[in-house]
């Protein structure tokens, strides 16, 4: 890809993707990383420093009416030429409480910065992201190198996979986006952009904490090996980091369903439960 916008990009996996992407063999031309506040963001500007392809830019993203200058900004540097990469990467997550316990405030946050603000920048930079696909030599197929928009999710967001209630801001936020990622998928495939929605597996960074099993550099390698496999077989789908699926339509979901049914029922020979927690659970 010649050029990639990501936001968040001042700490965990944000900053992680730019010197990921940095050090890559073949590093972007154009790298747009997006931070609330670039003064503060002292590894981020480091990093810029030593690479010219990485721009800075301030960017918080519950201020929407901003949005149009920072388009106009990329659009400049790009001159002429479309963005390849949208990576919706920020996101906000408060502790873990169950419905007694939970906010008016801390559910609109979440749904502003984890729902909101990757719809309207994906919408915001459509045009960019239209032209790099238009550009493209190969027209047929989608990948990463003609156009794409990567939203950062989670397994939280999963509704087949959550055993364990709460979290409310986090999960309804991450679900929603899950959705859009779907519709995205469905308005854009004629425009040759492919949207993804990804896991990032459970990583230490501040949202994550410490007790988190993977290390930024390993959810990054990973992520970035999967983004280069990905095609239009791919576009509306949940991965995870490592390039797992993860439930992404209901037929697929009905199979995890349908294989987890039977492996719970391996032993006890009793098949009409496989049929049951099928049907119960549609
Ligand atoms: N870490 C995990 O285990 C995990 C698991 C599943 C999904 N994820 C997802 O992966 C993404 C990155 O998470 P992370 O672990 O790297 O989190 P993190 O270390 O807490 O970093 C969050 C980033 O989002 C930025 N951000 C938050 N609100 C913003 C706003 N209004 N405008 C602009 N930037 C904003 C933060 O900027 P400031 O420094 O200015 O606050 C920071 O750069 C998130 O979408 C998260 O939900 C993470």
């Amino acid at each position: 890809m010649r050029s990639i916008f990501v936001t968040g990009s001042n700490r965990g996996l944000g900053l992680g993707l730019i010197k990921h992407l940095v050090q890559s063999s073949k590093p972007p031309e154009y790298i747009f990383a997006t931070c609330r506040n670039p003064d503060k963001a002292l590894e981020l500007k480091e990093i810029a420093q030593k690479s010219g392809g990485v721009h800075i830019i301030k960017l918080d993203l519950t201020d929407i009416d901003s949005y149009k200058n920072v388009v106009k900004v990329v659009e400049e540097k790009l001159a002429g030429r479309g963005l390849n990469v949208l990576v919706n990467n920020a996101g906000i997550s408060s502790k873990f409480a169950r419905l007694n316990y939970v906010k008016e405030k801390q559910l609109t946050e979440a749904f502003m910065t984890n729902s909101v603000a990757p719809i309207l920048l994906a919408k915001e930079l459509l045009p960019l992201l239209k032209k790099a696909a238009s550009n493209a030599t190969d027209k047929k197929s989608m990948s990463v190198e003609r156009a794409a928009i990567i939203n950062m999710t989670s397994i939280l967001g999963s509704i087949t996979e959550n055993d364990q209630g709460g979290f409310y801001p986090y999960r309804c936020s991450k679900a929603a986006l899950n959705a859009a990622t779907k519709s995205m998928s469905i308005d854009l495939k004629d425009d040759g952009i492919l949207v993804v929605c990804l896991h990032p597996g459970w990583v230490r960074t501040d949202l994550g904490g410490k007790n988190a099993p993977i290390d930024v550099d390993t959810s990054i390698q990973g992520i970035l090996s999967t983004l280069d496999t990905l095609t239009e077989a791919q576009t509306g789908c949940f991965l995870q980091y490592d390039g797992k699926m993860l439930p992404c339509s209901f037929f697929l979901d009905l199979v995890f369903r349908y294989l987890k049914a039977i492996r719970s029922c391996a032993n006890s020979k009793n098949y009409i439960y496989i049929y049951i927690s099928i049907f119960v659970r549609m």
